[in-house]
């Protein structure tokens, strides 16, 4: 039976969290600051539940410097549930922005653009959500594809010609890193960054942070609309999704619907509801949200901030990826990405080449040493090395030492 220092985690979500928090959590989880009652089983709406969501909101607008424009939730419905809601949320604030009569309205075109498999399914999501209501009636929005690299098995991101925005869209959408195919937007000033540059005036900006959220800071923060991450990555246990969302968007959907040609927005989803009750318009997911305020404090007290876990996410992918490249050159194992620019921090993509014997062996070999959830996503094979803030340097560094044997 291991032990958890004899494991290094290398999960793409849920993923490990820092064993210090943890070990508070689990205090808290008993006996929440001698209250003699657990987090779980305090009331949402009392002080102790209040100081844990509000000091959680308080600790990421410090981390991520987040200004007083926009508003952080929390929320539930994971990333996919974001998938529909900044639609949904968006289309009425379009509609309320264009409030022609219904005879006269022009379905606003959704740019998306698409870099792996989870923007693809935010777009399938938008063009799901677009149908017409009833039959010969017009569609509520019309989803485009602003950008994809699927022809090239998403191994490398647009280059800045390769981008078609519209200067009439509602929104343009990306998913800043790909956790499946293990690629993510540089934040240097290369050809493969987002080109923010280029974004027609008065288009939104939304963007899936689900699984690069506090591993760095987020380039160009203020350009964006919406920034929504899933917490069970870097942040804490999955059931919370946290959302950063500019403050004029927080509109009235039901207004908005009065206006007709647009879907009605369920109740939990509508971000002035959950606004205007403090993230705690219905029972919120109270563990998760604790756990993450708990990891938001580690954070902010132990790191240096968000430059001190930059730092040594780089060190973490720098490590691995070289690894990877030497034995590339052996011709043992293959990078996913081959635009070098473009590969992930979090989630490092390779396969074991030679007979597909050699990809069990590798994953066999690598379990007897402790190294867990290597496996790459089921529906691309390979082998996935996730590797999030509570990931050790030292963890990487036996991961590294383990491929450097396995491709003598
Ligand atoms: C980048 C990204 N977006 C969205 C999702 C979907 O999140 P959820 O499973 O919380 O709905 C995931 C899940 O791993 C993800 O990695």
């Amino acid at each position: 039976m291991p032990t958890r220092d004899q494991v290094h985690n290398f999960a793409a979500g849920p993923s490990p969290l820092p064993s210090n928090v943890l070990e508070e959590a689990a205090q808290g989880l008993l006996n929440y600051q001698d209250t003699g009652m657990g987090i779980c089983e305090l009331s949402h709406r009392g002080k102790e539940f209040k100081a844990v969501i509000e000091g959680a909101e308080a600790d990421l607008r410090k981390l991520l410097s987040i200004p007083d424009n926009y508003s952080i939730l929390f929320t539930q419905g994971g990333g996919t549930g974001q998938f529909s809601a900044v639609v949904l949320n968006l289309l009425a604030a379009h509609r309320l922005k264009n409030p022609v009569k219904a005879e006269e309205f022009k379905p606003p075109i959704l740019d998306y653009v698409l870099t792996g498999s989870w923007s693809s399914k935010a777009y399938a999501e938008a063009q799901r959500l677009s149908l017409p209501p009833f039959p010969n009636c017009p569609a509520f929005a019309e989803p485009r594809i602003a950008a994809s690299m699927k022809s090239e098995k998403w191994t490398r991101l647009p280059k800045k010609s390769e981008y078609n925005f519209n200067k009439e869209a509602a929104f343009i959408y990306y998913c800043e890193n790909e956790t499946i195919n293990g690629i993510e937007f540089p934040h240097n000033s290369i050809s493969s960054s987002f080109p923010f540059e280029n974004v027609p005036e008065g288009v939104e900006i939304i963007a899936d942070y689900s699984s690069s959220f506090i591993s760095r800071p987020i380039l160009n923060l203020e350009k964006h609309a919406i920034i929504y991450a899933g917490a069970q990555k870097n942040l804490g246990p999955s059931g919370v999704t946290v959302l950063i969302i500019r403050n004029d968007l927080l509109i009235d959907t039901t207004e908005a619907s009065k206006l007709g040609c647009i879907p009605h927005t369920p109740i939990t989803y509508e971000y002035k509801i959950l606004s205007d009750n403090k993230s705690l318009y219905n029972t919120p997911p109270t563990f998760p949200i604790y756990v993450s305020a708990l990891v938001l404090k580690h954070l902010l007290n132990n790191k240096g901030g968000l430059k001190g876990i930059e730092n040594i996410n780089k060190q973490k992918a720098e490590l691995l990826y070289s690894t990877l490249e030497s034995a590339e050159k052996k011709n043992k194992v293959k990078l996913v990405v081959r635009d070098e620019n473009a590969r992930s921090w979090m989630n490092v993509t390779f396969t074991i080449e030679g007979s597909p014997e050699e990809e069990k062996k590798f994953l066999d070999g690598a379990e007897k040493r402790g190294f867990k959830q290597l496996k790459g996503h089921r529906s691309v094979g390979g082998i996935r090395a996730s590797i999030y803030n509570a990931v050790t340097l030292e963890s990487v560094k036996l991961l590294c030492d383990y491929i450097n044997e396995f491709c003598a």
